[in-house]
């Protein structure tokens, strides 16, 4: 299979995904599953937002919970942050060759921000810098449930997957891992900018649509989680797992929030540090290849995933009959 080339001299430069904006229907019920069961500490709150960051982080924010209007919940911005402020010229240079409208916008804690939407519509925030504040990783008196470190990618479901990995390739992010029918069409891309396999992750589903934010835990964290949350009458949000990734060989435990966004606590995924790594592509219909053991995934996990604003969802161009 011919994958998308990957541009090695972007640009501007992406250095990770660094945070997502979810809106949510009750800020302090949110706050208690976050806090608590995902174990993210609150940075700051206000009447209708919380910003809240892992224990190794030391920006402001990870995820920005926000009250959601009248549209009910969904995922307004997926964030990344580039190397400085000439970096966000550039992109903003990238994205308008590209024939993408952008927006530049004031955002608390946050350095220059620039918005546009994908070439399918997903909601994208590129910043230069945010506020610094503790790690808080040693302060193990703040630790709860499952000790979240730091946000690690986001996966998308997307009407065309090619589509995706052609885009983002263009301005640099490499693909860590594939998979394929058995036709010979492409049915995930996991896309990364940092030493790890994935910042973004599309699959072939209907979307545009966020189908999880993830987050780096120590392994034993991802069972005390699940403890956590049945303590507190959280059982029924664990949906998928405690298992093991095939794509990563990380630990992983799935969880859906208070209004139905999906939540992953994954174990420390491997390191991707050089250029000639080469894509692992693999069959999409040898389930073995994607959880090595244990359950595969729930019909909800499949199906189910939280919207865009405004945008309308496709059915995928490759329909998934596996
Ligand atoms: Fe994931």
């Amino acid at each position: 299979m011919i994958l998308p080339t990957t541009n090695y001299n972007p640009q501007f430069d992406v250095t990770r995904a660094s945070h997502v904006v979810l809106t949510v229907a009750d800020i302090s019920k949110s706050l208690e599953f976050y806090q608590e069961v995902i174990g993210l500490i609150l940075t700051e709150r206000d009447g209708k937002t919380a910003y809240l960051r892992g224990l190794e982080e030391d920006s402001h924010h990870s995820l920005t919970l926000e009250l959601a209007d009248s549209t009910g919940p969904q995922c307004s911005q997926l964030g990344f942050r580039v190397r400085d402020d000439e970096h966000i010229e550039r992109a903003a240079h990238f994205f308008e060759n590209a024939g993408l409208a952008l927006s530049w916008v004031e955002v608390p804690h946050q350095r220059r921000t620039l918005r546009v939407r994908d070439p399918q519509g997903v909601p994208l925030e590129f910043c230069s810098g945010m506020t610094v504040q503790l790690r808080l990783h040693s302060r193990v008196d703040r630790h709860r449930g499952g000790c979240a470190l730091r946000f690690d990618h986001t996966q998308v479901a997307v009407p065309d997957v090619r589509v995706a990995a052609e885009f983002y390739a263009s301005f640099g992010f490499m693909i860590s891992d594939f998979s394929y029918t058995p036709k010979g069409d492409m049915t995930s891309a996991f896309m990364h900018r940092k030493d790890n396999p994935h910042d973004i992750v599309f699959g072939s589903r209907r979307g545009p649509r966020l189908h999880h934010l993830a987050y780096v835990a120590e392994a034993q964290n991802l069972f005390r989680a699940g403890d956590v949350a049945a303590s507190l009458g959280m059982a029924r949000r664990v949906e998928f797992g405690p298992s093991r990734h095939g794509q990563d060989h990380a630990p992983f435990i799935y969880f859906r929030d208070p209004d139905g966004h999906r939540v992953e606590l994954l174990g420390h995924p491997i390191q991707i540090m050089h250029f000639e790594s080469e894509p692992i592509g693999r069959d999409v219909t040898d389930r073995a290849q994607f959880a090595p053991w244990g359950q595969l995934a729930p019909q909800e996990w499949l199906a189910e995933a939280s919207t865009f604003p405004g945008e309308e969802v496709s059915e995928p161009v490759v329909p998934r009959t596996w």
